[in-house]
């Protein structure tokens, strides 16, 4: 049974997503410790309320040192004998030294078909190149922004009269669907990539 943290930065709709999923009989992980870098982070409260533990490692006491706040976040994880990483809206970059640490355990969810539009703003992106097809991706975590090897991918339609907002809005639906699926796959030791339409 994998031992998985949860790190947010935000509302938490995919980490609630992933904590249900763990719930069921035949999870192959479940979930020990919910952790955000911001103590305003909605997601706190609904993981508490499923009994799931929680930290929070706030960035700003840090300001540029990232090597440090990365080196509090690791604590956490080991404190709490974590054995794998799930990123869900957590929004900091993490430093090539704490990514080699978790490097084969730490997966991210990204609203895009990667390798196309890494970094932010990806559904105005999508749009504005014309594309008819976008997504998202859940992949493993390197040291390299958004880069790392893709484990799943969902599309979605560009619809003629789309904005980001209605365009994210249908990509996260997809994004509930996606994580919790590879995340089942990949704790069972099974990395071969799913491809959801
Ligand atoms: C999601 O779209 C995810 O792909 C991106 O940030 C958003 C977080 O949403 N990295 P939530 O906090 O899981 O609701």
């Amino acid at each position: 049974m994998r031992r998985v943290a949860i790190l947010i930065s935000g509302g938490g709709s995919n980490m609630m997503t992933l904590l249900r999923a763990m719930e069921e009989g035949d999870f192959p992980a479940r979930a020990v410790l919910v952790l955000a870098n911001n103590p305003d982070a909605g997601g706190l409260e609904k993981a508490a309320a499923l009994g799931i533990p929680t930290a929070v490692v706030d960035h700003r006491p840090f300001g540029k040192d990232r090597a440090a706040f990365d080196a509090a976040v690791d604590a956490e994880l080991r404190a709490a004998d974590v054995d794998l990483v799930c990123l869900a809206g957590f929004m900091r970059i993490l430093t090539p030294e704490f990514t080699a640490g978790w490097e084969g355990r730490m997966l991210n969810i990204h609203p895009s078909l990667l390798p196309l539009y890494k970094g932010l703003h990806t559904h105005q992106r999508a749009i504005e190149a014309g594309d008819a097809v976008h997504g998202c991706s859940v992949h493993l975590v390197t040291a390299a922004l958004d880069d790392g090897p893709v484990l799943g991918q969902a599309r979605v339609a560009i619809l003629p009269d789309d904005t980001p907002e209605t365009l994210a809005a249908r990509v996260l639906v997809q994004e509930h669907r996606l994580y919790p699926a590879v995340l089942k796959r990949f704790a069972s030791g099974d990395q071969t990539a799913i491809i959801l339409e």
